[in-house]
């Protein structure tokens, strides 16, 4: 069995100014070990990267966006790409969160158009998917996560799983303070592995890090992460703290 480094991931979405992140930056580093097991990433806002980049230097933490342009460069105002996201010091960026799936036409095909510009310069992207409480209710989570998976993953191939992680985020347990119980998200985790197995072979699909994301909170990340299939956590609300986000670090390290 692959044994699969866990990753922790702070998902600040529009939170903070430049100097709030740049200071909740340098508290985690403080508080963190210096050393550990898991692998650690901050997303700030992209008005943020720079500054946070630079107190990042030399701590166990990397530097991820919350979402990218799929077109490198041109006539796409608004937009930040996949070249400006690596300039500034990212190695990850969180594509497909379901805020953007809700609120901003995020589809199925632009989620894939970003993951593989993603990979193409070199960024590791963290998948996000997941079902809203009426499907989950309808008895289709299964079948609709699966499929948002494969759909990222169409021009995907097995050796880019290496470099890409999948969060399984109900949305239904996103900021509510509801988790999915560790058993159901095990289930969900375990039926995504074993598609990914399907379409890109074993040892891809085995060496594949799912995270979890939805309320996480320092008092159940632990449970949640000894979940055979749970190789890590995607936090919102509790990654804001840098105390409470250092304490679900400490239960993945
Ligand atoms: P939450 O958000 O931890 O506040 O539920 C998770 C996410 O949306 O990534």
């Amino acid at each position: 069995m692959t044994t699969r480094v866990p990753i922790v991931v702070g998902n600040w979405k529009l939170h903070k100014t430049v100097s709030e992140s740049v200071a909740t930056t340098d508290a985690l580093v403080d508080l963190l070990p210096k050393r550990g097991r898991a692998e650690i990433a901050v997303a700030p806002v992209f008005t943020a990267l720079m500054g946070v980049a630079a107190q990042l230097k030399g701590s166990r933490v990397a530097l991820g966006a919350q979402d990218l342009h799929w077109e490198a460069k041109g006539a796409f105002t608004g937009e930040v790409g996949p070249l400006q996201l690596v300039d500034v010091g990212c190695a990850f960026v969180i594509i497909g969160h379901s805020e953007r799936r809700e609120y901003f036409a995020e589809t199925d095909e632009r989620v894939a158009r970003k993951v593989r510009s993603a990979l193409d310069h070199g960024l590791k992207p963290i998948v996000c998917v997941g079902e809203s409480l009426q499907t989950r209710e309808a008895g289709d989570a299964e079948p609709h996560v699966v499929a948002q998976v494969d759909a990222a993953l169409q021009s995907v191939q097995p050796a880019d799983l290496a470099s890409l992680v999948i969060a399984y985020e109900p949305i239904w347990a996103i900021g509510t303070g509801r988790t999915a119980s560790p058993t159901d998200a095990e289930q969900m985790h375990a039926a995504v592995r074993a598609q990914v197995q399907r379409s890109h072979g074993v040892p891809a699909g085995e060496g594949l890090r799912i995270l979890y994301g939805g309320s996480v909170k320092p008092e159940n990340a632990g449970e949640l992460m000894l979940q055979p299939n749970i190789d890590g956590a995607l936090v919102g609300g509790a990654s804001l703290d840098a105390a409470s986000f250092a304490a679900i670090v400490a239960a993945a390290d």
